[in-house]
């Protein structure tokens, strides 16, 4: 196991008071006693349901070198098998310490933020700058007050780049983090609806992302998207903080790394593109359109950042869809081959959009269907209603031929979809389940997407089980 920090450097970052025999060195971070492996650090942080310091004796067991602990839990923790690092508060120890990993490091540093798209660009990202060195990236969607310096903690003291995934639900959260990481490329995947019951309208969203800017040096680029309709507040920000180097990505004619033609196949996806001046080809396995912007910011994010484009580019034909964000079951039955899309991990307008967008392309076979199955879109406050509402353009336009929906706010779409491509509403997520069971058939595409809160995840792996259980072959991409 290689060393992340040896204990010297670990004290002075954490600003840490030690009790007990110290070990040499620190192999790993960790905040989950679960998760934990031998030879790391556990920091006992306090979250919204759970006090770390209730773990430290679980971190001992599960192989921890050494447990960072509240001064003022110090006397009531008792003794524990394990050498303590004492602090005044755990989270802002764990902050030092990122802030240490940051100053010794020489990688090369990009920021991503964004409504959505974030972890999927960042993962395309790990892929395509793995073939011009060493990456460091952020776990799953390590975003948040502890995820952004829990990924800074974690990075090798040698690496050749670094991700970091930052997220928001209010403004003012993105500043300090992005403060933190010191980004050298901050890059906004796109501004859409997604927590707009936090604020006032969608310009203040793109304003709250806009705060991306800020943790910028001088001689960082900042990439945005071109074909965003707030293109231009992100461009005012974006100058208004002092950022030189402005740079987009998409459609548009004008964007510094963008599309010049696509050829689709139901396997995969050939793309001719621009990459700041530069004609680039590259493959995806992955669907949809939303992919190949987040693969044209990928690559602008290679050029600038001085690594191997053409690399960069061959290497996204690695990229295979994830659970819940698009990854494809092909389920051979007696009358057909069913195709699900489980895209249900997340559900915003622009995803829903994208899904939507992903489905259209999709050509099902005789006598199949397109099919969507949505669940609401959570968080959109007093806009909500009028964002289901307006789910129906996107739907007549790629011409799903059945909806099947759960949840209050879907009510709303209900009320507006032309009767033929109704398939039902229902009260339940076991109700819609057994629905499902009982519709769907060879040759039909059907897409799964809702907000988290609806529990889509299991629903999608409970269809997909029953009819596999009836398919002759499955494959899953
Ligand atoms: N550029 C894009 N535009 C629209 N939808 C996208 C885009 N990229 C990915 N998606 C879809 O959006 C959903 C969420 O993707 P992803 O997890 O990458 O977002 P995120 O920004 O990391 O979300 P979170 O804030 O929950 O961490 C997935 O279903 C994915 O298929
Ligand atoms: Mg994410």
């Amino acid at each position: 196991m290689s060393v992340l920090w040896t204990i010297d450097d670990f004290l002075a970052g954490t600003h840490g008071r030690p009790v007990g025999d110290m070990p040499e060195e620190i192999t790993g971070i960790s905040i989950d006693s679960r998760t934990i492996e031998k030879g790391h650090a556990f920091f006992a942080i306090k979250g919204d349901n759970f006090d770390g310091h209730k773990f430290v004796r679980a971190a001992a067991l599960a192989g921890a070198a050494v447990a960072i602990i509240s001064e003022s839990k110090l006397a009531s923790l008792g003794a524990v098998a394990l050498p303590l690092i004492v602090v005044s508060d755990v989270l802002e120890s764990l902050e030092l310490l990122g802030h240490a990993a940051r100053i010794r490091s020489h990688a090369k540093i990009v920021a991503i933020t964004g409504s959505v798209g974030k972890t999927t660009t960042k993962e395309m990202m790990r892929v395509a700058l793995s073939a011009s060195g060493t990456v460091h990236a952020s776990v799953a969607s390590f975003n948040n007050h502890w995820g952004v310096p829990i990924t800074l903690a974690r990075m090798p003291a040698d690496v050749d780049y670094a991700i970091f995934e930052i997220g928001m639900n209010h403004a003012n959260e993105i500043t300090p983090l992005v403060n933190m990481v010191r980004p050298h490329v901050a890059l906004i995947t796109n501004v859409a609806a997604a927590h707009l019951g936090s604020f006032k309208n969608i310009s203040e969203i793109a304003k709250a992302k806009a705060e991306i800017f800020s943790g910028l040096s001088a001689s960082g680029t900042a990439i945005i998207n071109h074909d965003n309709p707030h293109l231009r507040l992100l461009k005012m920000r974006a100058k208004k903080a002092g950022v030189k180097n402005m740079l987009t990505f998409g459609d548009n004619k004008k964007a510094n790394f963008r599309v010049r033609s696509v050829k689709r196949s139901p396997e995969r996806t050939e793309v001719e593109a621009v990459i700041a001046g530069e004609k680039i080809d590259f493959t995806l396995y992955v669907n949809g359109a939303h992919m190949i912007a987040n693969a044209l910011a990928v690559l602008g994010v290679s050029s600038v950042l001085g690594a191997d484009v053409q690399k960069s580019a061959t290497a996204l034909a690695g990229v295979a869809a994830e659970q819940g964000r698009g990854q494809r079951h092909l389920i051979k039955l007696s009358n057909g081959i069913l195709t699900i899309i489980d895209d249900a991990f997340n559900a915003n307008t622009a995803s829903m959009e994208a899904g939507l967008a992903m489905l259209g392309e999709c050509e099902p076979a005789k006598r199949g269907r397109r099919i969507a199955v949505l669940g609401d879109m959570l968080e959109l406050g007093a806009f909500s209603k009028e964002l289901h509402e307006k789910l129906v353009e996107p739907i007549v336009t790629n011409d799903i031929d059945q909806v099947f929906m759960v949840g209050e706010e879907m009510l709303a779409l209900k009320d507006v979809l032309p009767n033929e491509r109704f398939g039902g509403h229902f009260d339940s997520v076991v109700e819609l389940q057994s629905k499902l069971l009982k519709t769907l058939h060879g040759g039909d595409v059907v897409i799964f997407k809702a907000s988290k809160g609806l529990k889509f995840v299991p629903l999608v792996e409970k269809v997909v089980e029953a009819f596999k259980k009836k398919a002759t072959e499955v494959i899953d991409s």
